[in-house]
């Protein structure tokens, strides 16, 4: 049955509800501290529910919380199927799912298919089990090249640095795509792909509503492994583009059929893929019909504050979409990149921007992604030295400072560290002086607020009938403007010109900034039922 999609979200069947959902990403370890071990927690999620049904979201996606070293803060997965006692227990986070359900909002959780632990029990098998064994065959090791195989086994590096080889004591080598302690499993063993399924059958059953496919780009690689074409920038956020063959074989594709076929067994349920592929056909390919519901539009997280960069990845994520089932799916912030707030500038004029960019966001048809702390306004913060905790900052050799900036956890209530987030002022990460204004607390006070602006804007989005389509028509606009309308008739203008331009015929149902005057300030966007 092909949806029907010219329902606002309310009216949604369960079967596609995605489609045009707001999800809010959970960065576990940031967004609220349960048990006041600085670290956040599920027990801390379950606590912060009220906010999230204040602010209007349809559905979480919660990083990941298992079992795990935290080599890589839990995309280093020792037990797929388990909960990682620092963030709680199973227990805790079906009670989770239950409040969630119970208050409407749905539950999707990150799946990390690509590579496990090194001290998952698979792993640790391999590493005792030598050379050729079935153990190792879950993993690609591989014999080294030069006369005494010193050298690694082809010329790819680690997309944190370094060499994606490291050897063992017997001598042979293993691939890790990303850090050493992030082994990559080889997906064309019949076991892995089982385990996956029993890892997806695990949440499934529990009721959770979908996944976020850690990676989803990486899980085949070419027969034999060869060299790739050398490039310039490799790292995590690089443009992948053909010629390196560590990501995007045509056999990943096989590995997302087989996801898609049990989640078909689990009607209502989907998954998200992490695909960084540049490529609008190559992008496209991920979302044929029996593959990933969503992919993330990563293209509008990458725009520059430039009016034809922004017009540009919309443009582009619409192609994208356009011949298949899916509806495109935007993305502003996440926990690999520098916040918006920050790359739009920063201090005032970052957040003049970030309102302006929400409501870009919101506007456009499909899926949306927030990531916690978007609703505050949160920016990156300049951490010190001494507290970087990511895996790029060792492994660059200290040149590349990390993630660790756009991860600080989420200001709530009061005046100072830890601002509610935690019991304890210390925390993972440090949090700064002067964050009084930014917190839930002073904002839900302030009609004026960053999460003011959300929390109007995601209701509109949830409940008028000026949203339904999942169309979209560029409108005339003055330069350095951009225009579109929704079939519903709702229209957004965005203003990037410099100066104040008139605003549209139509009723103003929400605007970023002031439209008082009848003009919509530079920097700023509206939202017009025309
Ligand atoms: C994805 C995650 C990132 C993680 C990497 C390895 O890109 O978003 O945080 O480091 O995968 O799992």
């Amino acid at each position: 049955m092909s949806p029907d999609t010219s329902l606002p979200a309310a009216r949604r069947t369960d079967a596609d509800w995605w489609r045009d959902a707001v999800f809010y990403q959970v960065y576990i370890r940031s967004f609220a501290d349960g048990n006041g071990d600085g670290v956040g927690d599920l027990a801390g999620i379950r606590a912060r529910l009220p906010h999230l049904v204040a602010l209007g979201i349809d559905a979480l996606w919660i990083t990941p919380f298992y079992p795990s070293p935290m080599a890589d803060h839990g995309y280093d997965v020792a037990d797929p199927r388990d909960v990682e006692p620092v963030f709680g227990d199973l227990a805790g986070f079906d009670a989770l799912l239950a409040e969630a359900h119970a208050l409407g909002i749905r539950v999707t959780v990150d799946l990390v298919p690509n590579h496990t632990s090194d001290r998952h029990a698979w792993f640790q098998a391999a590493l005792a089990a030598g050379p050729s064994s079935p153990e190792r065959a879950r993993y690609l090791f591989r014999d080294g090249r030069g006369p005494d195989g010193a050298e690694p086994p082809n010329n790819w590096p680690s997309v944190f640095g370094g060499p994606a080889w490291s050897r063992v004591d017997d001598g042979q080598w293993y691939l890790h795509i990303f850090a050493p302690e992030q082994p990559d499993l080889d997906f064309t063993n019949p076991e892995v792909l089982a385990d996956l399924e029993a890892t997806l059958r695990f949440w499934l059953d529990r009721g959770v509503d979908g996944f976020r496919v850690d990676v989803a780009h990486g899980m085949a690689k070419p027969a034999g492994l060869p060299d790739m074409q050398p490039m310039e920038d490799t790292g995590l956020l690089a443009d992948h583009g053909p010629g390196d063959h560590r990501f995007d074989d045509d056999g990943v594709h096989d590995v997302h059929r087989r996801i898609r076929a049990v989640l078909d067994e689990y009607p209502g349920t989907m998954a998200v893929g992490e695909v960084w592929v540049s490529q609008d056909e190559r992008l496209a390919l991920y979302l044929r019909p029996d593959e990933l519901q969503l992919a993330f539009n990563f293209k509008l997280l990458t725009a520059e504050w430039d009016v034809d960069e922004l017009r540009d990845a919309v443009v582009h994520s619409l192609a994208t979409v356009a011949g298949t089932p899916a509806p495109a799916c935007w993305v502003l912030s996440n926990h690999d990149r520098p916040r918006h707030v920050t790359r739009y500038g920063g201090g005032e004029v970052g957040t003049r921007r970030a309102r302006a960019a929400a409501l870009l966001q919101l506007a456009l048809p499909g899926a949306a992604y927030l990531y916690n702390g978007d609703e505050l306004g949160m920016p990156d913060v300049d951490l010190p030295d001494e507290v970087l905790q990511d895996p790029i900052w060792e492994r660059s050799g200290r040149t590349e400072r990390g993630r660790d900036a756009c991860r600080v956890p989420v200001p709530w209530s009061g005046s100072e560290a830890a601002y509610g987030f935690s019991s304890r002022a210390e925390t993972w990460l440090p949090m700064p002086e002067g964050w009084e204004p930014l917190t839930a607390e002073a904002q839900a006070a302030d009609a004026g607020s960053v999460l003011s602006l959300y929390r109007t804007a995601l209701q509109l989005r949830r409940t008028s009938p000026v949203f339904a389509g999942e169309g979209l028509e560029w409108v005339p606009a003055p330069d350095g403007c951009l225009a579109f309308r929704r079939p519903g008739g709702l229209v957004c203008l965005l203003n990037l010109s410099g100066a104040a331009v008139p605003l549209p015929e139509g009723r103003v149902l929400l605007a970023s900034a002031d439209t008082g005057d009848g003009v919509l300030p530079h920097d700023a966007a509206v939202w017009l039922h025309a």
